[in-house]
């Protein structure tokens, strides 16, 4: 049993793998955390003092105790998990446990991403329902532990069984105090392509925030927050990490208190979130995704993977290889007729790419980023034969077809503006501020998430398209709603995302055999709510090789490189104007859902071979990089190197990938330690030679390479 609850001493116990996770109910029926980290007996911890946080006590003020649920009552002066303001105007809440339930499996969460089990058994949950008797609120803590890993989900449900309405003022998803302060917090920090940096730093008295109110994850932070031992590393130490499986704004954070404890949190950005909660109405928080680990990053890292590749990811592509693709966005930009589009695709099925996407430009009068988003009808000019004549003869090249659709976007300069426009996100009185010529959709009205779901739907309808590419490319600024309860209109964000979230499920379950890719401007919406409905995001806009190093070695803290597009481009590359060779570029691209991003007529015929090689490569790859276990070896932030590798789930395969950035001269061959291997089986690479699983791991390969951007492969099978 993953959750047991002992009466005697009122605690919980949530255990899985070599995770625990413990509460406490005090005799006055106050929620309360007494641990999170490695494995312990169930029932070991008795509920002392000495077992909470220092300073905490069983008294009053409510500062240093270890809420569970903190709320503003009794002075506590953090953040709240749970901010009400009733009809007396204020926001104090005070949660007494009332009943629990613990079952098997796992519940879904109505009408948002969630991750998920297939049989019960994988993991049990527990639901503790707390009261405030004066307003009547209920709150419903939601666990669940999945069985094999100690992964830990967690989410608030608020009811209002009062008589009188409550606003609610926060709303976070998980909020765990850890003794002491001896922590680093780490987390994805970026910027428009540089998305995904690994930061780290100490965390000392006071709060380390993160969070967007962009009404998007965001391309400058990403829902994700952890704080380790200070001496942890790729490889060793302990880590407690949050992930939010959610699209929109955030706030997560590291608070230290004035005793020195530490607290970590995710949830719902209170500047960007209110909710006025009706008498009878209920409020379901989204769910953060806690992961512990004494392995170090990797250990964290390897968890997410695995939950998210197969517990988050659902549909037919969700365990399918999937398809090298060429997309035409940096080959042609706006530039493009059917012509030039069938030639690339021509020399594509030449050198075995599988997939050809038609990116933005192909709709309405769109020959640059000023117009027409909402019109979905093809441009006869670009395309005479339409999509549907298109999608014929590129399938008679032997590829399949896709198409770019930025579906929550409204050109000022487009029909659909000229005929409604209110549909768009906009203040009374105030400027409509477009960035990228464009406004933003009201997703949050259900006639306006009707429209996308028909004008996406027709086009899939009327060609076969077998992979959609979802963008979007600007960030909220007015997120309000013509003609919404003013008391309302801050729960617009949270509402846009909710109507976004009904229409990705109507159309992704209406065209199950679609393969849909997110995306926002490059990386800017890479979250575990997307994954839900859409098995893979574009990494960044950002295609250089070496800055690629960095943002899928950051990427990969939390999602799995099966989620990642990873495409090789034209140089001196878009972004950065450097060169590196083509292969380089490709050994990057393996690392996870390799494409092609480039007009193949421009390249030389010594780099058509080079990439027709790779193409052969990645299909013997694909299997490992997509399901494989991958571990981070050596940090490009830290050096000239990087190195990752990819191990099959029995361990009789691996692909070690490494490279060198810039090349120093007379300095010594470098040691590359692989991991994960069977310790006594012999492993043979591409030119004969054998190792032991032993020495590829603890003598490791030695790796002398010359150049500037060069990288080496090495493809290694078990032969005994
Ligand atoms: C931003 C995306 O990240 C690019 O790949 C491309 O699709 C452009 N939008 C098109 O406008």
């Amino acid at each position: 049993m993953s959750i047991q609850y002992f009466a005697k001493d009122r605690t919980f116990y949530l255990s899985g793998g070599d995770v625990s996770y413990v509460m406490h109910v005090t005799p006055e029926g106050n929620l309360m955390h007494l641990y999170w980290g490695k494995r312990v007996t169930d029932g070991a911890i008795i509920p002392r003092i000495d077992c909470y946080p220092e300073g905490a006590s069983f008294d009053k003020p409510a500062q240093h105790q270890p809420w569970e649920i903190p709320t503003h009552i009794g002075g506590w002066y953090g953040q709240a998990a749970v901010g009400a303001v009733n009809e007396m105007g204020d926001d104090l809440t005070e949660l007494k446990v009332v009943s629990h339930e613990i079952y098997p499996g796992k519940r879904e969460l109505t009408g948002l991403p969630a991750t998920y089990v297939e049989k019960d058994g994988e993991a049990e949950s527990l639901e503790i329902l707390l009261q405030d008797a004066l307003t009547g609120l209920s709150v419903t803590a939601v666990y669940s532990v999945y069985a094999e890993t100690g992964v830990i989900t967690r989410s608030l449900r608020l009811t209002n069984e009062g008589k009188a309405d409550l606003q609610i003022t926060g709303l976070l998803a998980a909020s765990v105090p850890l003794y002491g302060r001896e922590y680093d917090v780490v987390h994805l920090k970026g910027a428009w392509a540089r998305e995904r940096r690994v930061a780290r730093q100490s965390v000392g008295q006071g709060e380390y925030r993160i969070f967007s109110q962009r009404g998007a994850s965001g391309h400058e932070a990403n829902p994700f927050i952890a704080l380790c031992e200070k001496s942890a590393t790729e490889f060793a130490g302990e880590v407690w990490s949050m992930n939010f499986v959610y699209s929109g704004s955030f706030l997560a954070g590291a608070h230290v208190d004035n005793n020195d404890n530490t607290r970590l949190y995710m949830g719902m950005n209170p500047d960007t979130f209110r909710w006025l909660l009706q008498r009878g109405e209920t409020l379901q928080s989204p769910e953060a995704v806690l992961v512990y680990s004494d392995a170090g990053m990797n250990g964290m890292s390897q968890k997410y993977h695995a939950l998210y590749r197969t517990r988050l990811v659902r549909g037919a592509w969700r365990d399918k290889t999937r398809p090298v693709l060429i997309n035409n966005w940096e080959g042609t930009y706006f530039d493009f007729n059917e012509e030039k589009i069938l030639e690339i695709a021509r020399r594509a099925a030449d050198i075995g790419v599988e997939l050809f996407v038609l990116d933005d430009g192909w709709f309405g009068r769109r020959n640059s980023d000023n117009c027409s988003l909402g019109d979905w009808v093809e441009n006869p000019e670009k395309l005479p034969h339409g999509i549907t004549g298109l999608a014929e003869r590129i399938n008679a090249l032997g590829l399949k077809f896709g198409l770019w659709f930025e579906p929550e976007m409204i050109s000022p300069d487009s029909d659909l503006y000229r005929a409604h426009p209110d549909w768009c996100l906009h203040a009374e009185g105030r400027e409509r501020v477009q960035s990228r010529q464009q406004l933003i959709l009201d997703m949050s009205r259900e006639e306006v998430q009707d429209y996308v779901i028909e004008a996406v739907s027709r086009v899939l309808r009327g060609a076969n398209i077998e992979y959609v590419k979802w963008d979007m490319n600007r960030n909220m600024t007015e997120s309000f709603s013509q003609g919404r309860d003013p008391r309302r209109q801050l729960e617009t964000q949270h509402r846009y995302m909710l109507g976004l979230y009904r229409v990705m499920e109507k159309i992704t379950s209406d065209f199950p055999e679609v393969l849909f890719e997110s995306c926002s401007g490059g990386g800017g919406r890479f979250d575990a709510g997307m994954l839900y409905y859409m098995p893979q995001t574009w990494t960044s806009d950002d295609t250089d090789a070496v800055e690629r190093l960095c943002l899928q070695y950051g990427t990969s803290y939390v999602y799995p490189a099966s989620a990642m597009g990873a495409h090789v481009s034209a140089v001196p590359n878009h972004q950065t104007g450097r060169v590196t060779g083509m292969r380089m570029r490709g050994e990057v691209a393996m690392g996870g859902n390799f494409g092609f991003e480039l007009d193949l007529s421009k390249l030389s015929a010594e780099d058509i071979e080079i990439a027709r090689q790779l193409v052969c490569e990645v299909k013997q790859a694909r299997e490992i990089t997509g399901k494989g276990v991958f571990t981070r070896l050596i940090s490009p932030f830290e050096g000239s190197h990087a190195a990752w590798q990819f191990v099959s789930p029995e361990g009789d395969q691996a692909l070690l990938c490494v490279y060198q950035v810039l090349c120093r001269p007379n300095t010594p061959p470098f040691r590359v330690r692989m991991k994960g291997l069977i310790p006594g089986a012999i492993y043979e690479d591409e030119a004969g030679n054998r190792y032991t699983g032993d020495v590829l791991m603890n003598m490791g390969l030695w790796m002398a390479l010359k150049g500037d951007f060069t990288s080496r492969v090495v493809r290694l099978k078990r032969a005994n």
